[in-house]
């Protein structure tokens, strides 16, 4: 692999970025200074180093993003912005969010380069949880929790997975928490719907055991510790 493709992939920075800490001789291979970008380098048996610390290879890497109301959730758009624009990472045309939020829904967003975690996380079988936080035009009460659980057919006839509800307010506009355990177009909203009430906002705070961190502010995105990699890899259920 290139220098410099080794040292964006590490998530040094972008290409341009690496060049300059090249230039700025600030990059050492095997204890080596070196400039030469188009270097070949092997990273599984040459020590890179950068200011004088070496770097890890990384070549998957997985974000969080707590998405905001207003953005769509696609690496490219003709007319609205996505999820991508809100993102400041290098090499970012290898990344692809994993999953859909609506565009007014908000929340946990992850974002990689790993497609075969994507092709995981999303497959029908593996029934990762996700859990949202809504609150609905309508009286939410005990007896919905009985029908979350048996499972509610939606509008086209699918009878969804059961779920969890949990009543966090019951009122005019109540709050719940809720579980599933697949991720149909819309699911959540139609789910009330099929219950003759409107979800008026949505939010994800949870896929599986990854939570959503509780001081990432809308619109910001970080890198997942190696903690939290593991978290994201348990939440696939074999
Ligand atoms: N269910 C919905 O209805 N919308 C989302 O964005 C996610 C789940």
């Amino acid at each position: 692999m290139r220098l410099d493709q080794f040292l964006a992939n590490a998530g040094l920075g972008s290409r341009s970025q690496v060049k300059e800490y090249l230039k700025q001789m600030r990059i050492k291979v095997d204890g080596v200074t070196t400039k030469d970008y188009g270097y070949k380098v092997n990273e599984n048996n040459q020590v890179i180093e950068c200011d004088g610390k070496t770097i890890e290879y990384k070549k998957y890497r997985y974000y969080m993003l707590n998405k905001p109301d207003g953005y769509i959730t696609a690496t490219e758009d003709k007319t609205d912005a996505t999820v991508m624009d809100l993102l400041d990472i290098p090499n970012k045309k290898d990344f692809f969010p994993v999953g859909r939020l609506d565009k007014d829904t908000e929340g946990l967003l992850i974002i990689t380069n790993d497609g075969e975690f994507l092709h995981n996380v999303l497959s029908p079988k593996k029934h990762v949880s996700k859990t949202y936080y809504a609150r609905i035009n309508g009286m939410i009460e005990y007896q919905h929790i009985g029908r979350f659980k048996e499972g509610i057919v939606l509008d086209d006839g699918y009878k969804c997975l059961p779920s969890k509800l949990e009543i966090v307010t019951s009122a005019e506009i109540s709050e719940i928490k809720l579980i599933i355990y697949e991720g149909k177009f819309h699911q959540v909203k139609r789910m009330f719907e099929a219950m003759g009430m409107k979800v008026v906002y949505l939010k994800r705070v949870a896929m599986g055991k990854l939570e959503l961190y509780g001081n990432l502010k809308l619109g910001e995105f970080r890198e997942l510790s190696m903690e939290d990699i593991g978290k994201v890899k348990e939440i696939i259920i074999k």
